[in-house]
């Protein structure tokens, strides 16, 4: 069943179309990455699902009902079960981790929320099986600030998942990761999308053929392929728009 139908959606930027009737689904349940060279409208793509961008035209169809996110704010597209995640980390550096899962639990991103938010042992529960999930479970009580740059992409992650996601947006995780994180991003997100969908945006090829799922190719704001890793890399136009640079 489709959970996200992105439907014939153009979006111009001073008369240029950074999307050019884009179409696609994604599934319930599923990881799908999206490839494409710079400037495919990759992130644009994000930027209209999440409602920080409106389409010149189309539709973005969500759930069983197909309600349209065209009419939704940001706040109530967010509210509906979407999460993004951006490529700089945006986590609280002077929290520590777990006081970061807190206030992403208590839904509310604002570091003196925690202060009053009454916490009980579920959220405790919560928490912690969210830190073990990204891998953060030994560092509770660190900083931060302190994490590398991999362990802050999985405390923001974490974050999104504290709002019980159904679909995550995932932008360029693995720039700036070391190999080691990268394997266990790749571990994470194939876990997650067990349960939900998501969406990840990546240039690194090696980290998108371990994730071992349906991939989309953009170029010039439309789907250029889509399929398996080793049916698009052995498209000829995929090959002269992106991978053959
Ligand atoms: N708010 C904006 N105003 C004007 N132009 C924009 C805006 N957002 C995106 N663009 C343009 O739209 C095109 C698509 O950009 P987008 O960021 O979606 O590409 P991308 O596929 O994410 O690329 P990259 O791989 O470099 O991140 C680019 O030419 C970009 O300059
Ligand atoms: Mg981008």
């Amino acid at each position: 069943m489709n959970l996200l139908h992105v439907d014939n959606i153009t979006v111009s930027f001073d008369g240029f179309k950074a999307v050019n009737a884009l179409s696609f689904d994604i599934e319930t349940t599923e990881l799908r990455a999206i490839i494409g060279p710079n400037g495919a409208g990759k992130t644009t793509f994000m930027d209209i699902v999440t409602g920080k961008t409106r389409p010149d035209s189309g539709d973005v169809r969500w759930g069983v009902n197909g309600v349209s996110l065209l009419r939704k704010s940001e706040a109530q597209i967010a509210q509906l079960g979407i999460g993004r995640k951006f490529q700089k980390p945006t986590v609280f550096e002077t929290q520590t981790v777990y006081d970061n899962l807190l206030m992403a639990l208590s839904n509310n991103r604002n570091p003196f929320s925690v202060l009053v938010y009454k916490q009980n042992s579920k959220d405790d529960e919560k928490i912690q099986n969210i830190a073990t999930q990204i891998n953060l479970n030994e560092k509770m009580d660190i900083l931060a600030g302190e994490l590398s740059h991999g362990q802050k992409q999985w405390l923001e992650i974490g974050m999104l998942l504290a709002q019980n996601p159904k679909l995550l947006l995932i932008d360029e995780p693995a720039a700036g990761m070391t190999a080691p994180e990268r394997a266990l991003t790749v571990r994470l997100l194939r876990e997650l999308a067990l349960s939900r969908a998501v969406v990840v945006v990546e240039h690194d090829m090696e980290f998108i053929r371990q994730l071992e799922c349906r991939v989309t190719v953009l170029h010039e704001g439309a789907v250029l392929a889509e399929g398996q890793i080793d049916f698009v890399t052995q498209n000829q136009e995929v090959i002269e728009v992106y991978l053959g640079r």
